[in-house]
């Protein structure tokens, strides 16, 4: 059996025109977290925090999956030797449409939450949420409860985190493609993948802050080393 994890990061969605966060023309360089993505700023102002993720979610509509998502979803399609996990830092749905473009639903877990479901103030339940969120949008499961982003904001306990580490102790390839290597839990992935023997690689268009914890780098954009990476994996199954 050869399992294989697969974490993304906002890099592999770049190259479909949405912005990453940490480079020179991030959205974290136009907002300050603290003024949209933590609790804290919900509560003081939720009109821009849903404005912030408002913007982006209208955007998902210009925007389609790349030949990098494409790949990863033709990976899940193809791979016989054991399973496939996709776990995506990513709030786009561009992994989801993939999956859908090539038969090949579920194999994937938002880290984060997504922007195309929002959560009911007070069950926590979510739904599928394709419109604007308002600070008086009213809550399908309570009609006295309001919706917020079905995002994790700084500070709130990330999604299926149980799954992952049972995934990754299970792994024997764990690759890493977009992601800075900034953020907590997922920047600790590589470690729990090591400690299981898995062969650990880097698809990045620089090496991250984690990189020395890698067996080996692809630097290039996820578009050119992704799907080359994964015809290999196809090519020698
Ligand atoms: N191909 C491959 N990698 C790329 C490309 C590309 N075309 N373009 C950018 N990258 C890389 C950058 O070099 C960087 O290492 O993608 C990474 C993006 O890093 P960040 O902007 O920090 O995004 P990410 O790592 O996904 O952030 C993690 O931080 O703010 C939180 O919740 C937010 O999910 C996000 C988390």
């Amino acid at each position: 059996m050869k399992n294989i994890v697969i974490l993304t990061g906002a890099g592999i969605s770049a190259e479909s025109g949405l912005q990453t966060f940490r480079a020179a023309d991030g959205l974290w360089h136009g907002h300050k977290i603290d003024d949209v993505a933590t609790p804290e700023a919900y509560a003081r102002d939720p009109n821009l925090v849903n404005e912030f993720y408002n913007a982006r979610r209208r955007q998902l509509s210009e925007v389609k999956p790349n030949e990098a998502h494409l790949a990863l979803a033709k990976l899940v399609k193809n791979w016989h030797r054991g399973e496939v996990l996709i776990v995506t830092q990513n709030v786009d749905d561009l992994h989801d449409r993939a999956a859908k473009e090539y038969g090949v639903p579920g194999h994937l877990i938002h880290l984060h939450g997504e922007l195309l479901k929002a959560r009911c103030t007070k069950t926590n339940f979510p739904t599928e949420w394709h419109g604007d969120i308002l600070p008086d949008t009213v809550s399908p499961f309570d009609k006295t409860a309001t919706l917020r982003p079905h995002i994790v904001w700084f500070g709130e306990m990330p999604f299926d985190m149980d799954e992952i580490y049972k995934a990754l102790l299970k792994s024997s390839l764990f690759l890493s493609i977009g992601t800075s290597g900034n953020v907590h839990p997922a920047s600790s992935f590589v470690e729990i993948a090591k400690r299981s023997g898995a062969h650990t690689v880097e698809f990045n268009i620089e090496p991250s802050v984690g990189n020395s914890l890698f067996d080996e780098t692809r630097i290039g954009k996820a578009t050119e080393t992704v799907p080359a990476y994964v015809d290999e994996l196809l090519r020698n199954e």
